[in-house]
């Protein structure tokens, strides 16, 4: 079996892994629900021939406890509205309510289990908690690309226990993803951003081997800053990765890589839509004021490289985009994105709530539902999660 297409689906029971990693504003509700949508496909076609669906997905990074924010119900609710049918959300993943629930499911129900990482066995593929996990399913779908970077046991583990293919929305972004690598053309622009540093720095390491220019902006780029001997107040800041950050930045000039950094930004008294603030250079921001956005200069200067490229690939927003005030210099990336005559492909949740608000999103060669997974995959590694369900390429060559 190589795709969901060869599976006998009448009355089975599905385990669905899907990335219902959303971005949540402060009261809890999905600022964008892409992610939700890309997994629509593959929920509706098991649905039409009469499959159990048993969707799983994690939120966050609770650390492997349980974190009340993090629970999956508005994503039920969300989830339910867009099916037009009941989906009914488990307050767990593994155990014997979970059981119940999955033995009275009827053909053509759904069921969304709890945040997986709420257990500490599925960031470390625990054998025990995948095969839990497989135990409640006849077949295993993974239709996680945003999370295929990680062998975890929902992503990997649980493979080892039942048949797995791969989703739909796995074989979209894999054969949209392997359009790029295949035709890269020159200049090749990466625009990175966010605040997950201490996972992103490895990936501007290895693309240093990809890209002309690298684009740093967002928590990100403060490390940067601070490494170059900028004050950078409060601002966050991974220390222990300022080596490597300085690593970086040498190698990118033996490369004759151009890296890219703030050079003015949005400073503010405290992390608040309210917080006073102003734009100041980098190496005049106020000690006890932390940077939430990149200023107006620097947000010309990545625009003017952005649309001079032939390839952009963009992950992470620029600033605290959720407060308007801190908005603007990811919404100049995303314009300067949309209006490059290039391939353009954008990824990471935070990303695409910024280019769906700007509606943006018809001006995009691809809008992939990966953040890490996307740079990972557009690298040349090979991912965990797409090698965990074995047939994608026969998928991607029959759709
Ligand atoms: C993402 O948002 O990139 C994926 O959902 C993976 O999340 P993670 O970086 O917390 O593993």
């Amino acid at each position: 079996m190589s795709s969901l297409e060869d599976l006998e689906l009448k009355d089975k029971r599905v385990l669905v892994r899907v990335d219902f990693n959303v971005p949540l504003d402060k009261r809890g509700e999905i600022i964008d629900d892409t992610r939700i949508k890309a997994a629509l496909p593959t929920i509706q076609y098991l649905l039409e021939r009469g499959a159990r669906v048993i969707l799983m997905s994690h939120l966050g990074r609770p650390k492997g406890k349980v974190v009340d924010e993090l629970r999956l119900d508005p994503v039920a609710s969300h989830l339910s509205g867009l099916l037009k049918r009941k989906v009914t959300k488990c307050d767990d993943c593994i155990g014997d309510k979970v059981k119940v629930v999955v033995a009275a499911m009827q053909s053509g129900d759904v069921v969304l289990l709890e945040n997986l990482r709420f257990h500490p066995e599925e960031e470390k593929n625990d054998p025990g908690f995948a095969a839990e996990l497989a135990s409640l399913a006849d077949y295993y779908v993974n239709d996680a690309f945003g999370t295929a970077h990680r062998a975890h046991a929902s992503t990997a583990g649980v493979a080892d226990y039942i048949p797995g293919v791969p989703g739909f929305l796995m074989g979209k972004e894999v054969k949209m993803l392997r359009r790029v690598l295949e035709s890269p053309e020159k200049p090749r622009v990466a625009v990175i951003g966010g605040a997950k540093v201490s996972d992103k720095l490895e990936l501007v390491k290895n693309l240093l081997n990809m890209a002309d220019s690298i684009i740093i902006g967002g928590g990100m780029a403060n490390t940067f800053l601070k490494a170059q001997g900028c004050n950078i107040g409060k601002s966050i800041c991974e220390d222990s990765l300022l080596d490597t950050a300085r690593e970086i930045l040498d190698r990118a000039g033996e490369q004759q890589v151009q890296i890219l950094l703030p050079v003015d930004v949005v400073a503010a008294d405290s992390l608040a839509g309210d917080a006073e603030s102003r734009v100041v250079k980098v190496d005049q921001i106020p000690d006890d004021w932390m940077i939430l956005d990149i200023g107006p200069e620097t947000t010309d200067l990545f625009g003017e490289v952005i649309r001079d490229a032939r390839t952009v690939i963009w992950n992470g927003p620029m600033g605290v985009y959720e407060y308007e005030k801190f908005a603007r210099g990811t919404e100049g990336v995303a314009q300067a994105a949309a209006e490059s005559e290039g391939i353009s492909v954008v990824g990471g949740g935070d990303s695409l709530a910024t280019i769906y608000r700007l509606g943006l999103e018809d001006k995009m060669t691809h809008i992939s539902t990966g953040g890490g997974a996307t740079l990972e995959f557009l690298e040349g590694k090979k991912l965990p999660g797409v090698a965990s369900c074995g047939g994608y390429q026969q998928m991607v060559e029959a759709r």
